[in-house]
């Protein structure tokens, strides 16, 4: 379409607006008092007055007086896509930054990253804000602290007592009840039978098979130490265990029943209705029956592995190689994601953060969606609970395509698409082999 004079006349218009964006002449009309940094850890007041220079005018929010440029139409969708993506990522609350609440370990992994690898701020705003960005002094103050808070970036030993503390008599009816197949349909196929303790609490198949050989769309994640992640299933549509087991008694594909049937069924085993109503006044309810199911559950952690002995001082735990491999795992920054004790289930993150892992793989299902098909938001496209590491030697396949067998792949496969990187196969090697070392003792 030909311009008409009017439009030019907007087009050169909106050619200034956008020069006056790069103008630091804005620099001048939103100076911003810092906030008063309280914290009692000195080294925390330089390191907030970093954050609060050069990252918190995106990453924080109810902070910033935004600029009169704000208002002209052109930036304000530039600076208000900006803001809005950043806040997807990160955010960095007003009590952080004033130290009165602590970073956590996924927040302090996040800025490890970005910090080395230098691509924060965004360039365009350090051509609108010639004071921010980093001088190699400012990044190694950022990054000694970062250590400081953690060597290990939030990574946790699984405690050995089971700090959910669960009634025992609960743990006891929730387990009879983990491996009862009376809970499907046709009485062929319990919990258990998609999540074998003895298999790391998987199938180890790629996608599971319910009742009347049904296969699923997903593969089924580990229930073991299930209990520390922030939510449940690969999209959290489930909020806590006892949610969670709702969902495949009344999946068709899965156990195929409804509570109504599965009650009936248990109401009649006279013995089992007895134990029950001991412990819980209301009798077999589907309240009561996913409550003990989770009870039974929150136990099924798996402390003592090598990886955890190590952590605890025994250095001799883990051999030279999966040491390494530990390096690499913190270096290559794996643990911006993987952290917590669960080395993972903490966030939602977006599979193929740094490369279109679908376009490579090929054949979209819907489960490929993620966190999308709860949300409906754009930015949840391809999100997923960031799976736990811990016992992975066990818990193959990998992915929630369950795509892959090889863990050194898969490692190669996160390198590429989560951190843009090719990792050579040595590399990779060592890493699997210190993930390896994340077996604990199995419950029983
Ligand atoms: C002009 C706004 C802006 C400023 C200032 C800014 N960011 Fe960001 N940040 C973004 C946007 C937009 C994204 C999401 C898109 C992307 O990753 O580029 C983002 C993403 C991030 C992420 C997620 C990283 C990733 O690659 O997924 C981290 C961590 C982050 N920023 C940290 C910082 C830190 C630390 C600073 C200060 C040095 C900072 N940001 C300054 C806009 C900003
Ligand atoms: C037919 C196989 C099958 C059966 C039977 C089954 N599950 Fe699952 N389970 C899965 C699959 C597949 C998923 C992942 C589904 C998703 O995320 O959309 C899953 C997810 C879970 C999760 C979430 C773990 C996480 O990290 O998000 C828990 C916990 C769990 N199941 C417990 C149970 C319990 C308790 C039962 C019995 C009431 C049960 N499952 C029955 C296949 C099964
Ligand atoms: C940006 C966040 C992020 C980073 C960084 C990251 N991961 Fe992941 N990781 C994920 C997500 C999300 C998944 C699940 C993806 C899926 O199933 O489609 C995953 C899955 C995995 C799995 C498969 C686990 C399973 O049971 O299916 C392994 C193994 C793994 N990551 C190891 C690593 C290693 C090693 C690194 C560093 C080289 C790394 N990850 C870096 C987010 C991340």
């Amino acid at each position: 379409m030909a311009l008409t004079t009017k439009g030019k006349a907007g087009l050169a218009v909106v050619a200034l607006a956008v020069l006056g964006l790069a103008l630091p002449v804005s620099n001048l009309v939103t100076p911003r008092e810092k906030l008063e940094v309280k914290s009692a850890d000195p080294r925390y007041r330089e390191v907030s007055l970093l954050l609060q220079g050069s990252c918190a005018d995106c990453h924080t929010p109810n902070l910033t007086r935004y600029p009169i440029y704000f208002e002209l139409p052109i930036a304000r969708d530039i600076i208000g896509k900006d803001i809005k993506e950043a806040r997807q990522e990160l955010i960095v609350t007003r009590q952080q930054l004033t130290g009165e609440e602590p970073l956590d370990a996924v927040q302090l992994g996040r800025l490890k990253e970005v910090i080395e690898d230098g691509t924060m701020p965004p360039l365009r705003y350090k051509l609108m804000h010639w004071n921010a960005g980093f001088s190699q002094k400012d990044r190694q103050t950022l990054l000694s602290w970062i250590a400081s808070q953690s060597t290990t970036y939030g990574i946790k030993p699984v405690p050995e007592t089971n700090p959910f503390s669960p009634d025992k008599r609960k743990v006891a009816l929730g387990k009879s009840l983990f491996n009862d197949k009376r809970l499907s349909a046709d009485d062929t196929v319990s919990c258990a039978s998609c999540h074998a303790l003895d298999k790391g609490g998987t199938d180890q198949a790629p996608v599971s098979t319910g009742i009347h050989g049904q296969k699923g769309p997903i593969n089924a994640p580990t229930v073991l130490n299930a209990a520390f992640n922030f939510c449940q299933f690969w999209d959290g549509r489930a909020a806590n265990l006892q949610e969670q087991a709702n969902g495949p008694v009344n999946n068709p594909k899965e156990m195929g029943s409804s509570w109504p049937q599965v009650v009936a069924k248990l109401e009649k085993d006279q013995a089992f209705k007895k134990a029950f109503s001991e412990s819980y006044a209301g009798g077999l309810t589907a309240a009561s029956i996913t409550d003990a199911i989770a009870a039974y559950e929150k136990t099924l952690i798996t402390p003592d592995s090598r990886f955890d002995r190590y952590l605890a001082g025994d250095r001799s735990a883990l051999t030279a190689d999966e040491e390494k491999g530990y390096k690499l795992f913190l270096q290559n920054n794996c643990v911006s994601c993987h952290t917590g004790v669960n080395f993972g289930g903490l966030s939602f993150e977006k599979m193929g953060r740094r490369k279109d892992y679908f376009a490579w793989r090929g054949h979209p299902t819907e489960a490929d969606n993620g966190r999308f098909n709860v949300t409906h938001a754009g930015s949840d496209m391809h999100k997923f609970k960031v799976p736990t590491l811990r016992n992975v030697e066990l818990t193959f396949p990998y992915f929630h395509d369950g795509s892959v067998s090889e863990l050194p792949e898969a490692v190669k496969i996160m390198g590429e698409f989560q951190l843009g990187k090719k990792l050579s196969d040595q590399d990779a090697g060592l890493i699997a082999r210190f993930l390896r070392s994340l077996t604990g003792r199995l419950p029983d």
